[in-house]
């Protein structure tokens, strides 16, 4: 695995480039306000389906595809979770998720999903943050605060690994990388990459 050092729209840029001329229909898991639809706003006639459990953040990714030059009926914000998307079987060529496994009650039914909904040879683009390396000291604070995580950011976990359960979840191939962010933060080591049905 690759480790970089860096800011999050340093390498996010290259990753959304992997859709460039292979998607036309999307669909991300956990979209929040929409911080991604910029990155397809390259690619026209794109349809985007927005899932998040939290009808508020309608109105946020809204306004983000507004922002980002998408026609009103190419985003489609559905309100749903991630391990149960609304979508038939292998009806998207890409699924997008970042920041968002670390939030879901069940991140291996989740990736099922995402395999699932995604044709042969589609692409899962994924960026999450993950439990640091055992016996390090910020390994030590994740595991105290993480309770208080759950808590406080909507049950999100500090202490999963989740980049192995993307690379045991049965997907054809697998390009994952490591970035610790330039900013301390208990978010912190991430993991990004690509992986295909
Ligand atoms: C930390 S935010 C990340 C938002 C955005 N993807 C980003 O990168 O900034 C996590 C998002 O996941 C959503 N979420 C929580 N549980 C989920 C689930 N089971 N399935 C799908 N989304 C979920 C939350 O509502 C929230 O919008």
């Amino acid at each position: 695995m690759k480790q970089r050092v860096g800011k999050i729209a340093g390498y996010k840029s290259e990753l959304f480039a992997n859709l460039r001329g292979k998607a036309e229909r999307i669909v991300e898991i956990g979209v929040g306000t929409g911080p991604n639809l910029k990155y397809y706003a390259d690619y026209p006639d794109i349809l985007v389906f927005g899932v998040d459990p939290n009808r508020k953040m309608q109105k946020y990714a809204e306004a983000a595809a507004e922002t980002a030059g998408f026609p009103p009926s190419n985003f489609r914000f559905m309100q749903a979770v991630a391990e149960a998307l609304p979508l038939k079987d292998a009806s998207v060529d890409a699924v997008v998720g970042t920041l968002v496994l670390c939030s879901v009650k069940d991140v291996d039914q989740a990736l099922q999903e995402v395999r699932r909904v995604l044709k042969p040879g589609g692409l899962y683009i994924f960026v999450e943050h993950v439990a640091a390396k055992d016996g390090t000291l910020l390994r030590f604070v994740q595991g105290i605060l993480d309770p208080l995580q759950q808590t406080v950011a909507d049950g999100c976990h500090l202490t999963r690994h989740t980049a192995t359960n993307i690379a045991t979840a049965g997907f054809a191939d697998l390009d994952v990388n490591q970035a610790v962010l330039s900013t301390a933060s208990l978010i912190n080591p991430h993991v990004y990459g690509v992986a295909y049905k």
